[in-house]
């Protein structure tokens, strides 16, 4: 069985390649060889490597140590297990055989999973006991990041490999298990191996493709800062009957906070937020607009919304792409 959002990622994978690319295709795509890729698949999501919980910590080493042998069979060399300074290593591959003066990718992604436990009922089949339904496998980790990240450049590098045996740049494999926690030693780790890890451009193999046929690059992404408000107007919780209407109720309070952060055309209102936001340049502009972003197909119909909401004076690609946004992400309070 074809998975066909894997085969787009491999595709592209394999764009970085001109030499013997043609043959490696064809081995990516022999039918005779969809079980194997397909299996391997489901056997590394089947390690519940979430680096979240302490109690998943053997498997987080189990998961390295399973991509330590995946990529010595792929014909990766000086294959390593580098621990950092926490309990999550990094594993480590190269294979630097391209012609003098050809440039060194390194290929970032990431092996470890969020946990699934809190929707554990949610899940058809267990989400560490991964299956193949309707031509997509499912299971956690299968997209974010073993299928759609760990696995497509170990098994292109393979297949390059394999079929003639020249890849014409120098590439560097590096899988780190601690993306989901914010990578706290990472950048130490980075600092340490300056030398191994050094390249001429990062790969992230992390991050989305456009549609199951059409892969991407990404060239950047907005980063992330996050905070938590709470509001509290008492020390003990109230009981709306015998208190309602005569003290503050902090879950009202926290919706009118919160509904002065944008302005009614959907700007963001806090002082400051855009001082040093860039304008998007003109050829930014007609890049995006070339694209020819399918709204429904490729954002609202998958999520089922009715309707592009957003900034004022921005397409939804300009929204999504280039300009900073500030999202609720959860909310609580009361029952
Ligand atoms: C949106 O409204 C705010 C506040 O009135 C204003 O500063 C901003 O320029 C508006 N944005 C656009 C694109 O009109």
């Amino acid at each position: 069985m074809k998975l066909l959002r894997f085969a787009a990622a491999v595709s592209f994978w394999l764009s970085l390649a001109t030499a013997d690319k043609e043959a490696a295709l064809a081995r990516l795509d022999a039918p005779e060889n969809d079980d194997g890729y397909n299996q391997e698949l489901l056997d590394l999501v089947a390690i519940p490597s979430v680096s979240s919980l302490p109690e998943n910590q053997p498997d987080i080493l189990r998961a390295a140590a399973w991509l330590e042998a995946r990529l010595k069979k792929a014909g990766m060399e000086n294959v390593q297990v580098l621990h950092t300074q926490g309990p999550r290593p990094v594993v480590y591959a190269e294979c630097l055989h391209a012609p003098p003066g050809a440039p060194t990718a390194l290929v970032y992604a990431h092996y470890d999973v969020q946990p699934a436990a809190d929707t554990a009922d949610l899940w058809t089949s267990p989400p560490f006991e991964p299956e193949i339904r309707g031509g997509r496998a499912w299971g956690r980790g299968v997209d974010d990041d073993k299928g759609s990240g760990v696995l497509p450049p170990i098994q292109a590098l393979e297949a390059l490999l394999a079929s003639g045996g020249s890849v014409p740049i120098n590439v560097k494999v590096m899988l780190e298990g601690e993306e989901e926690v914010g990578s706290p030693f990472l950048e130490p780790f980075l600092a340490k191996h300056a030398g191994l890890l050094a390249a001429d451009f990062v790969l992230s193999a992390d991050g989305g493709q456009i549609a199951a046929d059409q892969p991407a690059a990404l060239l950047g992404l907005r980063g992330a800062l996050a905070v938590e408000v709470q509001v509290a107007t008492a020390t003990t919780d109230v009981h709306s009957g015998m208190a309602g209407g005569a003290v503050q109720n902090p879950a009202r309070s926290l919706a009118q906070l919160l509904s002065t952060m944008w302005h009614p055309n959907n700007s963001i209102a806090v002082a400051g937020w855009y001082d040093n936001v860039r304008e998007i340049s003109e050829g930014d502009r007609e890049d995006m607009a070339a694209y020819g972003f399918d709204e429904q197909r490729e954002l609202l119909g998958p999520l089922g919304a009715s309707a592009a909401v957003g900034e004022e004076g921005y397409t939804s690609l300009e929204r999504l792409w280039h300009r900073p946004t500030l999202e609720v992400v959860g909310i609580g309070g009361g029952f």
